[in-house]
């Protein structure tokens, strides 16, 4: 069978993923100001069905914590209804569904309070948003908590925690975005208390209701930023703390200094292909994986347990289905586009505007 290896259920717990295809969140900015679930929402997640796990964009658990005022939310018991046609939606399609539940962390208060604090000088009002995290913290704990039991009543299987791509939790894990004085900055353990307290207290409150990952986001750009030693441990101590599998990607920025020279795979692939070998849980890897061949090679090299395709799938929504139909010659590809049109207007992403079967 062609994509043998792509095509091969996975069961993890009690949750069955008829295939290795993830979507992985991807932020769609459908919402209006209100973060309830629109018609466009359901549209875009029935188009896309297809992928054995599903996991829904960044959803913000507090208003001031979202990236755009189009955000999904996940922040009020009225966000509940809608989230959950949407998670009973996927899974009639047979996806297991996930939820990844988001809060962009410090640069939250310079989104919300910009303009009032724009005057300071620059370290003045790097001091002044560390000071606000600080009071707000609990607050943000008890958010994670809040969304999470929405996420949970909705009829999501799995709960993922958004620790990568230089938000709240990656910014925590950071040497070069973290200059707390508390018992939150310094050594790596401080570093990762945030993102363990969380995960614990998910982990508890999910019980034997769901899941709860992490996308991880392993290591940063930088080379003083979080290495790849101290994201691989951490790795490790989600796993020991009960993650049943593991969603990797990068910090702050894409550390392309730990990829070998003429690699077929991105740099976040080989940093899912490192997890793996500290873990024992199954890895969800990708970026940059257009055709289901190079998945299926992914697979075949032991890169990670399960690919995602992200812009893939923002390109052809079909992009599954087709493969598991057999009829991956009729994919339309991603362009590989910088920056990505679906960041901005979906409408302008050139294999969109392809007809598409
Ligand atoms: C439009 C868009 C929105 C995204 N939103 C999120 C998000 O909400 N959460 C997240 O962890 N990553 C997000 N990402 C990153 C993707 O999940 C994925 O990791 C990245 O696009 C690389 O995979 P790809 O090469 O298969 O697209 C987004 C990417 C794109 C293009």
């Amino acid at each position: 069978m062609k994509y043998s290896l792509l095509l091969t259920p996975l069961q993890i717990n009690q949750l069955n993923l008829p295939n290795r295809i993830v979507m992985p969140p991807m932020v769609t900015f459908l919402a209006k100001d209100d973060g309830l679930v629109t018609q466009a929402h359901l549209d875009h997640y029935e188009r896309s069905a297809g992928p054995g796990l599903i996991i829904v964009e960044g959803t913000a658990v507090l208003p001031e914590g979202r990236v755009s005022k189009r955000q999904l939310g996940i922040y009020s018991d009225r966000h509940i209804d809608g989230l959950t046609q949407l998670a009973r939606n996927i899974k009639t399609n047979g996806a297991v569904a996930a939820i990844q539940i988001h809060h962009v962390g410090a640069t939250a208060f310079a989104i919300t309070q910009k303009q009032k604090y724009q005057q300071l000088p620059m370290i003045l009002f790097r001091l002044l948003k560390q000071q606000l995290m600080t009071a707000g913290l609990f607050r943000i704990q008890e958010a994670f908590q809040n969304a999470a039991r929405r996420a949970i009543e909705a009829g999501f299987d799995i709960v993922e925690l958004h620790g990568a791509h230089g938000y709240l939790f990656s910014q925590f894990l950071s040497p070069l975005k973290n200059w707390r004085l508390d018992q939150y900055g310094g050594s790596l353990e401080n570093r990762r208390r945030l993102l363990l307290e969380v995960f614990r207290a998910t982990y508890r409150l999910a019980a034997d209701k769901a899941l709860v990952t992490c996308r991880l986001g392993i290591a940063d750009g930088h080379r003083r930023g979080l290495s790849l030693s101290d994201g691989l441990s951490t790795a490790a101590l989600l796993e020991r703390e009960g993650a049943k599998l593991l969603d990797v990607s990068c910090g702050s920025g894409t550390p392309d200094y730990l990829r070998p020279e003429k690699s077929r795979y991105s740099d976040r692939l080989h940093l899912a292909h490192r997890a793996k070998s500290v873990l024992q849980i199954p890895v969800i890897g990708g970026g940059g994986i257009r055709h289901p061949d190079l998945a299926e090679q992914a697979l075949e090299d032991g890169m990670a347990d399960l690919i995602y395709i992200g812009r893939g799938i923002l390109a052809d929504p079909s992009w599954a289905r087709k493969t598991v139909e057999g009829k991956a010659e009729s994919i339309v590809l991603c362009r590989g586009c910088r920056p990505c049109f679906h960041l901005t207007d979906s409408s302008r992403c050139p294999a969109r505007r392809h007809k598409q079967n």
